[in-house]
């Protein structure tokens, strides 16, 4: 199987990569991302000489560029995307280009290439904020409150056109916040780990009792394997793990671990339009697929905060903008 993965620099997709070479050691897998400030290479290196995985430079917003790299993929796994909600909130127009016009190339070349399994990883925050005592399920209506999320929602819009139009075989992931190694540090698990680090401010937004549904990054990885590979065409399925925190619980359990004061906590200007509670209800791909996630929260972010306490040089070069040079070490003298 050749899979065309998009966006396997960034967080999900590279511990994706990760999971796929050696879950499944005879797949080919190519990764096209445009390593945008969120792609870092580095996120691959102990993969980056495997026979069966390549790297390709590219814009999922460039056609030409897509078929050329596609040609001969099974399946593709559309990670790309400009994911933060604070940078959609400031600028737009490249959350448009690459979350929906992006996806609409992709999904035209998959079509041209033959295509036959589309992937496209969705987020919950499709559907807006959650009420109280209420959980989001699959049939949920879609209610986008910031830009990114509404740049997600007409990506999904047009999935949904292509399979019902064109009869492509897509499917639907929609994951709750995933965390993990290799997280960009301007999320709010990684951000908060590395300021500790240094002593600096803990920036909570607003009164810091929203809450999220918090999903190691390796558990969501075997979920989109399993969708991937079971799911039924043209469905969604939810991925979270019942894991509910509210930011304010985070933090204080990430100083805890780090042994750091609480007072570091310092209370700022609440986000605009900032979703309250974000609630997914797994139960479909629990019951449909059989899987549940293997960390608790309290495994996971334990590993989490091993894991950045240990990479500190990543999180120094991921914050400085250092960890472009090795593309440039890598690729740059290849034209
Ligand atoms: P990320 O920002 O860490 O990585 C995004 C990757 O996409 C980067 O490597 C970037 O270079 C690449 N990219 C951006 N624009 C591109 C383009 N035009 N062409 C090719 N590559 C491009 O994001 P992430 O947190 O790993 O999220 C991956 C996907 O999962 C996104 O689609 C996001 O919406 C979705 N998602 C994320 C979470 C989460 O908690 N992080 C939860 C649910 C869904
Ligand atoms: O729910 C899935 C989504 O989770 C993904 O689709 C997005 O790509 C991903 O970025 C994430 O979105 P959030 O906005 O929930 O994640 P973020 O880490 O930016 O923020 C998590 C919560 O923490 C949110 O309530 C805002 C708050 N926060 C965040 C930052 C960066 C703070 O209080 N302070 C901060 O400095």
């Amino acid at each position: 199987m050749r899979l065309f993965i998009t966006g396997g620099a960034g967080f999900i997709g590279s511990n994706f990569i990760r999971h796929m070479l050696g879950a499944y050691p005879e797949y080919q897998l190519v990764n096209f991302d445009k390593l945008t400030y969120a792609g870092n290479l580095e996120n691959l290196v102990d993969v980056a000489g495997n026979a069966n995985y390549s790297f390709v430079k590219g814009d999922i917003c460039d056609r030409a560029g897509v078929d050329q790299a596609i040609a001969g993929a099974d399946a593709v796994v559309n990670f790309a995307a400009e994911s933060h909600v604070d940078r959609s909130i400031e600028r737009a127009t490249e959350f448009i280009a690459a979350n929906v016009s992006g996806t609409q190339i992709l999904l035209d070349a998959a079509r041209g290439a033959g295509v036959t399994r589309f992937v496209q990883i969705s987020t919950d925050e499709v559907m807006g904020s959650c009420a109280e005592g209420e959980y989001f399920t699959e049939t949920s209506p879609l209610r986008p409150n910031s830009p990114y999320a509404a740049s997600k929602t007409a990506a999904e819009h047009f999935i949904r056109a292509a399979h019902v139009t064109f009869g492509l075989d897509v499917v639907t992931t929609r994951a709750s916040n995933n965390y993990g190694p290799f997280q960009f540090p301007e999320k709010l698990i990684p951000l908060m780990i590395s300021n500790a680090l240094e002593d600096r401010k803990l920036p909570v937004y607003g009164d810091g009792l929203n809450t999220r549904d918090w999903l190691y990054v390796e558990d969501c990885c075997r979920a989109i394997d399993l969708v991937m590979h079971k799911g039924r065409s043209g469905e969604v399925y939810n991925i979270g793990s019942r894991a509910e925190k509210t930011n304010l619980e985070i933090v204080r359990t990430l100083l805890d671990l780090l042994g750091k004061p609480h007072s570091l906590i310092s209370f700022v200007t609440d986000r605009l339009g900032h979703d309250r509670r974000y609630a997914t209800d797994p139960s479909k791909i629990e019951s449909e697929l059989g899987w549940t996630p293997r960390e608790t929260f309290e495994s996971g972010i334990e590993k989490t905060v091993c894991w950045y306490t240990e990479n500190s040089a990543w999180v120094e070069r991921a914050r400085s903008g250092g960890y472009r040079e090795y593309y440039e070490r890598m690729y740059g003298k290849r034209g």
